[in-house]
């Protein structure tokens, strides 16, 4: 018999984190290495006076750092999110839970999301996905109700929604109608504060300016360079024995936008969140000095998170740590300072830039 769907969604939700933590879903590339910051020998900056904070969306966050969506929906994301909405508390820093599509299905697993409230994070962040926006064959588009609910049960400031259709198109149950996407984005947009938000394929400029018409908030660029859906999608589709959808995710593995390129094109005047393959503290001041307001992580905080919250607080030091030293080797004495200090861009992400900018 065919499995429920909400079983499936469950089971793809855990698989996807076993995956994450688990497999070797690295790139052919680190496009991160390409950002080169300039060192100053005499920074006349003291380290112990660098100061990490900065104002996105309103709220003040100790460290421009965003924990990126990851998951909900299924019995161990419970402990998942506790453990990373306590560091986002003791660190200053901005959570997003993931797709809380399947709370919206079936209540009983709100709770996989909502432990996020117990928390003093100063920026909480919603999330729903453009597809479900849509009709896809039978089911019914989400309305702005739910868009609602979804902000209420986690205590939202902000709402991503994730424009995924990588992922969509290589996994076999995926929701692949994306006619209307860009206007119900903007429906949504006008009545929720929005955050567009791609999972590894980035976003161009093009698409950039279509957001910021729509009215959206922000932009989190989720490029390549990271956790690829489609190196994940590979492994399922793999241990599902399904050797054509293998071969679509092996071919696409890595599809789409360098993290680095798409900061600085979706760069449209709306705050930009770089997310996609940031390891360090180091990439979060690269992304900074390129323009981004924040960074976001996924997979560089997945493993800890499994392991639990000591481990977390290890990662978590470590990242702002780096990130004080790359802003101490600059001389900058804060955010602005680092934005304003200067990057070389060489390798393939100079080569994209040089090529798109044609
Ligand atoms: C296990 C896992 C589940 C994810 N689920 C979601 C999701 O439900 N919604 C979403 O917008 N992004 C989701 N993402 C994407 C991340 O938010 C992020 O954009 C992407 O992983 C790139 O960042 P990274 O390279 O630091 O992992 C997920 C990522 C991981 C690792």
């Amino acid at each position: 018999m065919a499995e429920e769907p909400e079983r499936l969604i469950q089971r793809r939700k855990g698989d996807h984190v076993e995956i994450v933590a688990n497999e070797d879903l690295s790139q052919d590339y680190v496009y991160w290495d390409d950002i080169k910051l300039v060192h100053n020998p005499l920074p006349e900056v003291d380290l112990e006076e660098v100061d990490t904070s900065v104002t996105i969306f309103g709220r003040r966050l100790k460290a421009p750092l965003i924990i990126s969506a990851m998951t909900g929906g299924y019995g161990k994301a419970e402990e998942i999110n506790r453990n990373l909405a306590s560091v986002a508390e003791d660190f200053g820093i901005g959570m997003g839970v993931g797709s809380q599509r399947a709370a919206l299905e079936n209540p009983e697993v709100a709770r996989t999301y909502s432990v996020i409230k117990e928390f003093e994070i100063p920026l909480r962040i919603g999330n729903l996905g453009v597809p479900q926006l849509i009709k896809q064959g039978l089911t019914a588009p989400l309305g702005i109700e739910e868009g609602k609910a979804a902000m209420e049960m986690v205590d939202a400031h902000m709402l991503a929604v994730h424009l995924n259709y990588l992922q969509e198109i290589v996994q076999p149950e995926g929701d692949t109608k994306s006619k209307g996407g860009l206007k119900a984005l903007e429906k949504f947009a006008s009545a929720l504060p929005v955050i567009a938000k791609e999972t590894g394929a980035g976003v161009p400029r093009e698409t950039a300016l279509k957001l910021k018409k729509a009215r959206v908030r922000g932009i989190d660029v989720g490029g390549l360079g990271g956790t690829s859906f489609s190196a994940v999608e590979y492994y399922r589709a793999k241990s599902a024995g399904d050797s054509s959808r293998a071969n679509i995710g092996r071919t696409f593995w890595d599809w789409g936008i360098p993290t680095p390129v798409a900061v600085v094109v979706a760069n449209v005047g709306l705050p930009v969140i770089a997310t996609g393959g940031l390891r360090s503290g180091l990439d979060v001041a690269r992304a900074i000095t390129i323009g981004a307001s924040s960074a976001g992580m996924a997979g560089r905080l997945l493993p800890a998170a499994l392991e639990g919250k000591d481990a977390l607080t290890r990662e978590l030091n470590t990242i702002i740590d780096e990130l004080k030293a790359a802003m101490f080797l600059v001389g900058a004495k804060d955010l602005k300072e680092l934005a304003a200090s200067k990057a070389i861009l060489t390798g393939r992400s100079k080569d994209w830039l040089d090529q798109l900018s044609e």
